[in-house]
């Protein structure tokens, strides 16, 4: 069977350092392994609608940004299909159908929607189309029979959903449809990389990221800025790692050759940690060594973003074909499942 991965991003704002960890350095890294017949990624417009519908403007400015964003990378549209969801309409018409497959119950149990309608206090006003996203995405990994599908483990219980979607269409209908798996990063520290205030989550509204696109000194001065240890005042003070970012971020980027180049007085990570717990490492020392790497993986990131910035032209080219090439995957499936369905009354099995 071929090896297929299809993953994806909502387009809500630019892509920040908890994308890059958590998924697009994995992504790339799986792009050039040459272990996958096919690679899609692409930019869930029509998701990022459902719970931001009056907000259109927000959506389309994104499109580019996230773009940019999957080339800065290393992402490469010769490997890669990168398209734009809404411009696949066959996807919709195979979340109507999955929809029969699934009972709000179902939905209603799926912890992450669980927790997003929560965060976003919808209560009882719980759009519709937000309430069957699950379904929706379930369309955009079975459309091109993805078997892996690259996420963060918030992404689980999606692929748990669309798997039953999957065996319930198969056993009823045909066996058309195929059960992908979830590929966590590696990395135990990347699953969630938490903001540079110490709270769980990166997010816009909160202030509190790392952007790909960000200059060298925002980068050093949110660093610098960064949540650590309340309890660690005194450099003699034993430091306590847990939940202190600067060393979430180090256990996110930090290779061993960047003790020889930045910090030669320790042989490893281990024995900076152990150093900072035993007390007598101040802050201000790790949070420099941090940004010499974070400036070391980003550089080159934020200097290929403003080349492939020059041109937008060709990035929408590039976007258009890469949705056009996804289009005639994604049809070839709804064909399958039409036929699986009897409802190819024109086809090659006639009404008549
Ligand atoms: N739900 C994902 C997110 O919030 C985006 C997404 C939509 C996706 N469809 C997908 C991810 C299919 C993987 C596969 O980031």
């Amino acid at each position: 069977m071929n090896k297929i991965i299809l993953t994806g991003d909502r387009p809500t704002g630019k892509l920040h350092i908890g994308h890059y960890v958590g998924s697009l350095r994995e992504r790339v890294r799986l792009q050039n392994s040459g272990l996958y017949d096919k690679i899609f990624v692409f930019l869930a417009d029509a998701q990022a609608l459902t719970d931001n519908f009056d907000n259109p403007d927000k959506i389309r400015a994104s499109i580019g940004e996230v773009a940019l964003d999957y080339l800065a990378v290393g992402l490469d549209p010769g490997k890669s299909t990168i398209f734009i969801q809404s411009q696949i309409s066959e996807l919709t018409e195979l979340a109507f159908y999955y929809m029969n497959l699934v009972t709000v119950a179902r939905v209603q149990r799926n912890p992450t929607v669980k927790a997003e309608i929560q965060m976003r206090n919808f209560e009882a006003n719980i759009p519709v189309g937000f309430f069957t996203y699950p379904i929706s995405q379930a369309a955009d990994i079975t459309a091109f029979k993805a078997t892996t599908v690259p996420a963060g483990e918030d992404q689980k219980p999606m692929i748990e959903q669309t798997r039953e979607i999957v065996r319930k269409f198969n056993e009823i209908y045909a066996p058309v449809l195929v059960e992908p798996d979830i590929l966590l990063p590696s990395q135990s520290a990347c699953l969630r990389l938490p903001g540079t205030d110490g709270k769980a989550k990166m997010s816009k509204s909160l202030g509190n990221c790392i952007y790909l696109a960000d200059e060298a000194d925002d980068i050093k001065q949110k660093v610098m800025s960064m949540y650590t240890d309340p309890l660690h005042l005194k450099v003699s003070d034993p430091g306590h790692l847990e939940g202190n970012t600067c060393f979430i971020y180090l256990d996110a980027f930090c290779k061993p050759e960047h003790f020889e180049r930045y910090l030669p007085e320790y042989p490893n990570l281990d024995e900076l940690k152990s150093h900072y717990t035993r007390g007598g490492l101040g802050d201000m020392k790790v949070k420099r060594f941090l940004n010499e790497i974070l400036n070391e993986e980003l550089t080159p990131i934020r200097e290929r973003r403003k080349e492939f910035a020059k041109d937008m032209g060709e990035i929408y080219t590039m976007l258009k074909k890469g949705s056009d090439k996804a289009r005639e995957t994604a049809s070839e499936t709804l064909s399958d499942v039409k036929r699986a369905m009897k409802i190819d009354y024109f086809g090659e099995n006639t009404l008549c």
